[in-house]
């Protein structure tokens, strides 16, 4: 008896410590695209003068998403982390049937960081012109692989 209410008292802090990979893999998932939003922020904050434009700030900015495109999120998309899986995320069912599509939006964004990494430092101007590109591969993604 002693030994069975022990070993129910030692798997509470167990099952505590034990990682949800579904929960855990979903919160990854939406760190990494706050990093990327975080970033997007500044620029977009700098071209609608909220905040003053600075050189080696916005440069870096595009420089921190442009790494983040180096990141493999191969892993970020397990199966069974669907809205149809969890109420905790927006990323659709459709993503895992159409990996080419998201592939494809990948690209487009990936091109779009590039863009804008070369231009980023150059003035306010060539940044904020290669910002709504940008911004719309964002959206093209979003509005067919992200809920509402
Ligand atoms: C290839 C598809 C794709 C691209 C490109 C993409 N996103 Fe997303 N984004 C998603 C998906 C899917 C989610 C939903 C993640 C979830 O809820 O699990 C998401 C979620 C987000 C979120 C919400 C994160 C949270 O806290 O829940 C932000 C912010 C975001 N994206 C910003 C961006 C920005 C900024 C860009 C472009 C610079 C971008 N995304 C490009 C697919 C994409």
């Amino acid at each position: 008896m002693r030994k069975i209410i022990l070993a129910a008292a030692l798997a509470i802090p167990t099952a505590a410590l034990a990682a949800d990979p579904v929960e855990d893999t979903i919160k990854a998932r939406q760190g990494f695209y706050k990093l990327l939003g975080a970033n997007m922020g500044v620029l977009a904050g700098m071209a609608k003068g909220e905040i003053d434009y600075d050189s080696a700030a916005a440069q870096t900015a595009a420089d921190n998403m442009g790494t983040l495109t180096m990141y493999n999120v191969g892993h970020l998309y397990m199966p069974g982390t669907s809205n149809a899986d969890s109420d905790k995320t927006r990323a659709l069912p459709k993503i895992w049937e159409d990996f080419p599509g998201v592939q494809e939006k990948g690209g487009a964004f990936v091109d779009a960081v590039k863009a804008m990494q070369a231009v980023a430092g150059a003035g306010k101007d060539q940044m904020a012109a290669a910002l709504g590109p940008l911004g719309g591969t964002c959206k093209a993604c979003h509005d067919n692989y992200r809920a509402k």
